[in-house]
């Protein structure tokens, strides 16, 4: 059994496995969901919008510039984090699975959702291939097909923080690990688009009613060569809202110092809640 801790997200009964399909257990009527060819779940059901998520040519340029491990101490120090929990761990926004798959490692059982189909068929392709202990799952992080309290940590790595989904999902004393842009990531980067740098602010949707464990920044400055400066910039947002010039002028360079910054913090789910 593979598959545990979930639940039907349309009547909210546990799932079970059986054969391909996870199949839910309500009393009045049998929902279920088939688990495809490539090992993923679609929770979203007929509702499921497929421009929702990241655009398919986003989700790619992140697959080849993750592949060359630049932000390998980040994925490693989240996934020391969530070794320090074990039981099972949600990665929510999991993207292409890069840092859900370094999770699985330190965790019973590991889940990875996320809206755009494009990621998730990769991941789970990935996974299955390569024998990891992660199931992935096309759904939102607002309403995850999680048992209330069934899991020890919930990851969220550059995506959207959905608190209060969040402490559903996780036990008592269960955490929560957001990995965010510190001011001075890409700073670099931009700094060859833009005639003013500004500094990434601090995130909107950090949690209020959790207690904050821990803050930590990781920094450090890699030479990045031309392929992959072109990956980089094609997987930000700054690749919808540059002009042709100035991303000409970054994508012409054979190479580029950049600076990666990331803040990492760690909010635990109190006793009381
Ligand atoms: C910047 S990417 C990060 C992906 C992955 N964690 C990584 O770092 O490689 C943000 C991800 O959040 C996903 N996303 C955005 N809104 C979402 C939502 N409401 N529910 C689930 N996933 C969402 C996007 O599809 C995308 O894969």
């Amino acid at each position: 059994m593979k598959h545990l801790g979930l639940i039907c997200p349309v009547c909210g009964a546990a799932l079970v496995e059986n054969g391909n399909a996870l199949c839910c257990t309500g009393s009045v009527k049998k929902h279920n969901f088939d688990i495809s060819r490539a090992g993923h779940v679609n929770f979203a059901g007929g509702s499921y919008d497929p421009n929702s998520g990241d655009p398919a040519d986003m989700v790619r340029a992140r697959i080849a510039f993750l592949e060359k491990d630049h932000y390998a101490p980040l994925a490693d120090r989240v996934a020391a984090l969530v070794a320090e929990m074990g039981g099972i761990c949600v990665d929510a926004g999991c993207g292409s699975g890069y840092y859900t798959e370094k999770m699985s490692a330190g965790a019973d059982i590991t889940y990875g959702f996320d809206l755009s189909k494009t990621a998730v068929e990769y991941a789970a392709k990935k996974a299955k291939r390569e024998q990891k202990s992660c199931y992935y799952g096309v759904c939102s992080v607002y309403t995850l097909p999680v048992a209330d309290g069934a899991a020890s940590s919930v990851t969220s790595v550059f995506a959207p923080v959905a608190e209060e989904e969040f402490t559903r999902v996780l036990k008592k004393g269960g955490r929560l690990i957001i990995a965010a842009a510190a001011p001075d990531h890409l700073s670099d980067m931009k700094a060859m688009l833009y005639d003013t740098v500004t500094e990434n602010g601090e995130r909107g949707d950090l949690p209020r009613n959790m207690e904050l464990i821990s803050r930590e920044r990781l920094t450090y400055k890699p030479t990045v060569e031309k392929g992959d400066i072109a990956a980089l910039y094609a997987m930000t947002p700054y690749s919808r809202r540059t002009s042709r010039e100035s991303a000409e002028r970054l994508l012409s360079l054979d190479k580029l110092d950049i600076t990666f910054s990331f803040d990492v913090f760690v909010y635990a789910k109190k006793e009381q809640v």
